[in-house]
């Protein structure tokens, strides 16, 4: 088990865009392992591996129902408009409120390198896209309506 240090704004690699996984092999699953770890002991929604210093377009995800991994996600169909608060481990103390598509699906690998079709709605949906934005470099308040500190 290894907890990685979150990187917080400013840093170039939030805003870098991630390379594409191209082998999945041992290295790919010690740095999922050790997502899911940090995510676990941060308390988050989800992670982007950009978020822990690695360029590479990983992300986990546990809304509280189960828990998620995707090796090169992609949004293949967006539908319908939720508004939402949303924060994110890597800008400590800032809340926002954020437009974004209702449901969502998302193609990706899993770990034996298949496709797996994820469809997400409500709390999931905004999950995906934010993880998902975090592989090419877009932050959440990028993109917030309006945003707020709130105490650590
Ligand atoms: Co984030």
């Amino acid at each position: 088990m290894a907890v990685y240090q979150v990187i917080t704004t400013p840093d170039q690699v939030l805003r870098a865009k991630a390379k594409t996984v191209n082998k999945i092999n041992d290295g790919v699953f010690r740095v999922l392992d050790n997502m899911k770890d940090t995510l676990y002991a941060e308390n988050g929604v989800g992670l982007a591996a950009p978020q822990i210093g690695i360029s590479k377009r990983l992300v986990v995800i546990d809304t509280g129902d189960n828990y998620l991994e995707l090796i090169n996600p992609e949004i293949i169909e967006a539908h319908g408009e939720q508004v939402a608060s949303e924060g994110c481990l890597s800008i400590p103390g800032i809340v926002g409120l954020v437009k974004r598509a209702e449901r969502v699906v998302v193609k990706s690998l899993n770990r034996q390198g298949e496709e797996q079709i994820l469809e997400g709605s409500g709390l999931l949906a905004r999950a995906l896209q934010h993880e998902i934005d975090h592989l090419d470099g877009i932050l959440f308040t990028d993109k917030a309506i309006e945003t707020r500190h709130e105490p650590i």
